[in-house]
């Protein structure tokens, strides 16, 4: 099948190299020209396991293709992809000005019929919005071309996304009526194999499943994040609550773990979209407010335990941070909780010496050259010096360090850890003053 694919980021990129993977041939556009033609060079830029040698091998086939040109990207796809970025706006609510580009785009060079489907995650109505402007572009060119459009939202995790886009869970399709349905069938019909993943259904159903969905994770979240500020206070420990939760199958181990709040591209907007889109039918939700506070809250959390520690004297400090990225085995740092502790930290006039095994460089490009940021090549580099060791992200690899080597290298034997690595105890008889998060006072 012929497929065509706007927007390379994480979604795109890696949708377009699964769906090649399995046969279809793939044209990905993006205005970004920098983007395209690293692309071209096989430079891939973004880092998602598994990814480059699916791209490479693809590409070697013929079957997948990097271009600027969207004539020729709406020319070759039957069907067309919008996987663009959807960022919040200043209020909060999705900024649609990409998606609608596309629109405009497809409405401007549409020849024959196509399938569209809104990949991007879009507040309730985006699609009737989709269809409205190629339907009025189309009348201006006195055309009548047979279109259909269909919203197609993507679960997809970062750190994981090769396997989760090859073992979708479930394709939640969206449709007007039965027209688009066989296409979508035939495009999905190698993930679909083992069991029957697809799930029609209404066009505003499908766009605002993909919100309930990460409204319900980050809610997940922020409970376990309120229940442990919670266990603090009273002397218990979240990791054992936790445990003890998760056993129960009707609320099972995913997406309880507490931490110092949650990050990247998706959570934070989402939960703000779904209010705003909320408040714009005149409904306060207020579970969603309290998510959002929770993680706003939370996300100060190392800060205020750091500060407390230090009886607020961080002038001239130097904090040892491992993990920048928002989660494991992502370079994204959008949203990452390690960015606001940077910031305050700098704010307090201390330094930061950072480790990350992917997201350095994201860093370097946000935050470009300062005294008060040293970004080191490995872990123990990190710890040479500083005052502490605060840890926003749980990568594999800083799950079982050298203890001795962190108290040589530490000023003060002192651990913060943002995602509950360690256990409180066995820190304690090390010799660490070590801070978790819901661990007990
Ligand atoms: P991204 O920012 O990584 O990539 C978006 C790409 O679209 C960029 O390369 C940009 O240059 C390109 N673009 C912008 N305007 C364009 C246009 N007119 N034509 C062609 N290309 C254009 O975004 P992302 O993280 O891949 O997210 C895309 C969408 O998918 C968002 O709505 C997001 O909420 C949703 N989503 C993201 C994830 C995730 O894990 N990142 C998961 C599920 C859903
Ligand atoms: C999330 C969803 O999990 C995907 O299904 C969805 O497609 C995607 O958003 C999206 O719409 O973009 P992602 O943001 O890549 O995926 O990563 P998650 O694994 O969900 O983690 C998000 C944040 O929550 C991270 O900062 C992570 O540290 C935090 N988290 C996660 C916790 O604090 N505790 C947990 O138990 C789980």
């Amino acid at each position: 099948m012929k497929v065509t694919v706007f927007g390379i980021g994480y979604v795109g990129l890696v949708q377009a190299a699964v769906l090649a993977e399995v046969g279809h041939h793939v044209v990905c556009v993006d205005v970004n020209a920098d983007r395209v033609s690293q692309l071209q060079q096989g430079i891939i830029p973004i880092y998602e396991p598994g990814l480059t040698p699916l791209v490479e091998a693809n590409v070697a086939a013929g079957r997948l293709e990097f271009t600027t040109d969207a004539a020729a990207g709406v020319a070759h796809g039957e069907v067309q992809f919008i996987a663009v970025g959807t960022p919040p706006d200043e209020d909060g609510s999705a900024d649609l000005k990409y998606v609608l580009a596309v629109a405009s785009t497809i409405a401007q060079y549409i020849e024959t019929p196509k399938v569209i489907i809104d990949k991007s995650t879009v507040p309730v109505g985006t699609a009737d919005k989709v269809k409205q402007l190629i339907q009025h572009g189309l009348r201006q060119r006195q055309q009548d071309i047979q279109f259909d459009v269909v919203s197609n939202p993507e679960f997809l995790k970062e750190g994981a996304a090769v396997s989760d886009c090859m073992r979708p869970d479930r394709i939640i399709v969206g449709t007007y009526d039965e027209r688009p349905r066989d296409t979508i069938r035939e495009l999905y019909e190698p993930f679909n194999r083992n069991h029957e993943k697809l799930m029609f259904m209404d066009v505003r159903s499908a766009e605002l499943t993909k919100y309930v969905a990460n409204c319900m994770l980050a809610t997940k979240i922020s409970f376990m994040n309120e229940m442990a500020n919670l266990a603090e206070l009273l002397g218990a420990d979240i990791e054992a609550v936790r445990r003890g939760i998760g056993a129960d199958p009707r609320i099972g181990y995913h997406f309880i773990y507490p931490g110092c709040g949650y990050g990247g591209s998706c959570f934070p907007k989402d939960v703000q979209a779904l209010i705003r889109t909320s408040e714009q039918h005149g409904y306060k939700p207020e579970v969603l407010y309290a998510v959002e506070a929770v993680n706003v809250r939370q996300k100060q959390k190392l800060m205020q335990l750091v500060q407390r520690h230090f009886d607020n004297s961080l002038q001239g400090r130097t904090f040892a941070i491992w993990g920048l990225s928002f989660k494991p085995k992502t370079d994204d740092i959008r949203e990452a909780s390690s960015r606001q502790l940077m910031e305050q930290l700098w704010q307090a006039g201390a330094n930061v010496q950072a480790y990350d095994p992917q997201a350095m460089e994201e860093i370097q490009r946000v935050y470009g050259v300062r005294d008060d940021l040293t970004l080191v090549g490995t872990k123990e580099a990190a710890l040479k010096g500083a005052d502490a060791l605060i840890i926003c992200t749980e990568w594999q690899q800083f799950k079982a360090p050298d203890f001795d080597l962190i108290k040589a290298q530490l000023k003060h034997a002192v651990i913060f850890d943002g995602r509950n690595l360690f256990e409180p105890e066995r820190m304690q008889r090390k010799g660490f003053a070590y801070y978790g998060i819901g661990r007990g006072e």
